[in-house]
């Protein structure tokens, strides 16, 4: 069988071993999928002992995409634009290929499975940081009308709108303060880490209409503090990250083996059936 494995550290909370194992069942692809905790300081070494022995692919999470980025002889436009890898693999001549994934993931579960197309839509992204670097250029692809890049440190979602000005065609990206949106929003993502000390990114509720779809990067076992929070406002659409979760790992799935798994039921198996 094939070896591939998540990369992390922490590492024992991934759900990417149990979602691959299920695209492997389902596609009938001779694979293995593991965990392996590398130590904080040995990232690099972890990546090239895995290959070396024979490994066919990994998957790079907290905190290391950013290492693996670095460590890459060649990066997929994308990867590059990110500035953060999940999705490592070797190519025929042994070059070490880096790609990122997790941005095609979240426009994929929003426009796929979700049904709601960014085209000419005005998005609110919160955050500034790895996470939402590596989503902006595929939401951009999509063509909104208009992203405003909202963060705690402004200054930060200004670097964002810097980067990312040639990919922005007729977008119109800009940066703001929390507190200063113009909304209501069509589309509100949020990729802030601050559900992860219990925060809500201090956004005002006018940036919620009964039409504007909320999608939570994060995600848990139960309902995410942002989107209870959308909820109350009245929300029409309020998703969590589980489905991006899914799809990022789909299309690192296709690159590896030239096969599309079917998310759909990958889906129903990890989510519990919610209240
Ligand atoms: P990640 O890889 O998750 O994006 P990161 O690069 O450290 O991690 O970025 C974290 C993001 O969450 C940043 O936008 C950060 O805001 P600052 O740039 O102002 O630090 C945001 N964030 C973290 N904790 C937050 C909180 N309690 N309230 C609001 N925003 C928060």
């Amino acid at each position: 069988n094939d070896l591939y494995a998540v990369v992390g550290n922490p590492v024992s909370h991934s759900k990417s071993p149990r979602i691959h194992g299920l695209f492997a069942a389902q596609t009938g692809e001779a694979m293995e999928y593991t965990a392996i905790q590398a130590p904080l300081e040995e990232f690099a070494e972890t990546v090239r002992g895995f290959f070396a022995q024979g490994g066919k692919g990994l998957n790079v999470t907290v905190p290391f995409k950013e290492q693996a980025w670095e460590l890459a002889d060649v990066r997929s436009d994308r990867a590059q634009k990110a500035g953060a890898a999940n999705t490592l693999y070797l190519d025929e001549s042994g070059r070490l290929m880096a790609d990122n994934t997790d941005g095609a993931g979240l426009v994929r579960d929003l426009t796929y499975n979700a049904g709601v197309s960014l085209r000419d839509r005005k998005i609110l992204i919160l955050g500034a940081g790895g996470a939402v670097r590596g989503v902006l250029g595929p939401i951009l692809a999509e063509q909104p009308a208009e992203v405003t890049i909202a963060n705690r440190t402004v200054v930060k979602a200004q670097g964002l709108v810097s980067l990312f000005a040639d990919d922005a065609g007729n977008t119109s990206l800009g940066a703001a303060g929390f507190a200063t949106v113009k909304g209501p929003f069509d589309i509100i993502v949020n990729g802030t880490s601050a559900s992860l000390m219990g925060d809500l990114p201090p956004v005002p509720d006018t940036a919620i209409s009964d039409r504007t779809v909320v999608y939570d990067m994060m995600y848990a076992a139960s309902t995410t503090p942002f989107n209870k929070w959308a909820r109350e406002q009245g929300a029409e659409k309020v998703l969590d990250g589980v489905g991006m979760l899914i799809e990022q790992a789909a299309e690192s799935f296709r690159i590896w083996r030239g096969v599309s798994p079917d998310t759909k039921t990958v889906m129903q198996e990890l989510r519990p059936p919610m209240a």
